[in-house]
């Protein structure tokens, strides 16, 4: 057995122990799935750590740069609850099409607002447009845009809010002097994140079945 199938045998160990991944989120997965989408959406695990950060802050506004299927928009709509909204933006029409569908089918399709175009010309709109902060931001797109995705974010939020930003491990890639554009926005958004004084962060590394990788997570300080 390779460490890595030991690594998928017990996420989904963990998932079915611990984690409510219901038949609604394994659908999403399987309709994304189905649709020609790529398998890139948060694990289980993942997701309920969302839903459970969602909690920690009572966040009833959350922000997610990166739809695909709407899986973790799922998660994250769950936890703000029926008060709360999810506001996503895809620049995908497809993924964007199959999440709606997901959504109505997940009972969450009037909390979840999907904005279609590219991530970093919705956010300048938003920041123009002076919308209300948002309690936690999730940063899953594109990872070239990182950093441009922090700075944003940052426009975005509030003291006691929290940025969270998947796949800062890159399977070890984040080490080293790759000129790959997802390594050198992934090494730039962690250098951000340790230098600036309006954040505490920190960014944890995970392996599961989609292997070696990891997630940084920042609280705003103010
Ligand atoms: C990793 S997937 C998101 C997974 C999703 N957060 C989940 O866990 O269910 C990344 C998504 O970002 C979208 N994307 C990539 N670049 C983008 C950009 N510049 N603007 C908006 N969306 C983008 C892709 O089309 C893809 O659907």
């Amino acid at each position: 057995m390779t460490e890595d199938t030991r690594w998928g045998d017990v996420e989904g160990y963990l998932a079915k122990t611990v984690v409510d991944e219901d038949e609604v989120l394994v659908g999403i997965r399987t309709r994304t799935v189905q649709a020609g989408l790529r398998p890139i959406e948060v694990s289980a695990t993942d997701g309920a750590l969302l839903a459970l950060w969602c909690r920690l802050v009572g966040a009833r506004r959350v922000l997610e740069i990166g739809t695909l299927g709407g899986y973790s928009a799922t998660w994250l709509a769950r936890a703000v609850g029926v008060q709360g909204s999810v506001t996503t933006l895809e620049m995908d029409p497809r993924a964007a099409e199959v999440a709606q569908e997901n959504w109505r089918l997940a009972g969450v399709g009037d909390r979840v607002e999907l904005i279609l175009g590219a991530a970093a010309d919705t956010l300048n709109s938003l920041v123009s447009s002076g919308t209300d902060p948002y309690d936690l931001v999730f940063i899953d797109a594109d990872k070239k845009s990182n950093p441009a995705y922090l700075e944003a974010a940052l426009a975005l939020t509030h003291p006691g809010s929290l940025i969270v930003i998947d796949n800062v491990v890159r399977g070890g890639r984040v080490l080293g002097d790759s000129d790959d554009p997802d390594v050198v926005g992934t090494r730039r958004v962690l250098e951000m994140l340790g230098s600036d004084p309006r954040l505490q962060a920190t960014a944890v590394q995970t392996v599961s079945s989609k292997g070696w990788d990891g997630f940084a997570v920042a609280y705003v300080l103010g």
